[in-house]
């Protein structure tokens, strides 16, 4: 049987760090929720055979919005942090998915991710023993700090990356690597730092840096603005044909 690809979205935080009474997947950019955006620039890679949701249990929201009701689009509920979340929706592919299948994990929060960094990553990632996601390389110098907030150490520029999203594993390697980091009890911010913990080293692929992740205020202007760009370069390039 050919390899299936599934998409799985995390989507039962709370967004505390922006600071509003909806969570920030539900607020609006360019007359868009940030959830509609993300889950349409999904649901254009082909490939996925679904796009399964991890929405809180008591998200009244979710299936209001008209992607909700795209026949790809599944949801399930969502844990307590992300990597349940995330298990979440690989128990409601389980059966379905085979442990040879690909998985890409893609943050709701993360709605300006182009279809050819998804293509980019499904092409490099295809033939790899263990998986890989999309990162870029720092810009900025990186100093890791003390629990004082001095300076401990100064890390190498050229070795460090900024991790993103989506993060492509096969389905088996990543459920065995977050039950391993689930119960070891080891709270785990990414999909690619339980395959880590499971002794495994994924590829880093370098993704646009406008990928970026709505996290504080000031991030839904800027998302807005490159959802922008991107619409107004993808219709220069149309006209130009
Ligand atoms: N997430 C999730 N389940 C949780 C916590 C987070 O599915 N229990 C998802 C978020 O919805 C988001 C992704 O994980 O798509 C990345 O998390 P983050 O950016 O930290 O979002 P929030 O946890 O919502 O924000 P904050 O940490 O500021 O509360
Ligand atoms: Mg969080």
């Amino acid at each position: 049987m050919s390899i299936r690809f599934w998409a799985v979205v995390p989507a039962a935080g709370k967004g505390e760090r922006m600071g509003t009474a909806l969570p920030k997947q539900y607020l609006s950019i360019n007359g868009r929720t940030v959830a509609e955006h993300t889950l349409r620039r999904l649901l254009a890679f082909a490939r996925f055979r679904a796009v399964l949701v991890a929405v809180a249990v008591d998200d009244p929201w979710f299936a209001q919005l008209s992607v909700a009701s795209d026949p790809r689009v599944r949801s399930c509920v969502g844990g307590s942090d992300r990597a349940q979340s995330v298990m979440n929706a690989l128990a409601a592919l389980a059966g379905e998915a085979a442990d040879d299948d690909f998985v890409l994990v893609h943050d709701i929060a993360r709605p300006c991710v182009r279809l050819s960094d998804i293509a980019g990553l499904v092409e490099q990632v295809g033939n790899d023993a263990v998986g890989g996601i999309l990162a870029c390389r720092a810009t900025d110098t990186v100093k890791q700090a003390t629990v004082d907030g001095r300076v401990d150490k100064t890390l190498a520029r050229a070795d460090v990356w900024l991790a993103a999203t989506p993060q492509m594993f096969r389905y088996g390697l990543l459920r065995d690597a977050l039950v391993a980091a689930i119960s070891a009890g080891v709270v785990v911010t990414d999909e690619a730092q339980a395959v880590e913990l499971f002794g495994r080293a994924p590829r880093l692929v370098v993704g646009a840096s406008d990928n970026i992740k709505i996290t504080r205020p000031d991030d839904l202007a800027l998302a807005a603005f490159w959802l922008q760009r991107q619409q107004d370069r993808k219709w220069r390039e149309d006209g130009e044909r």
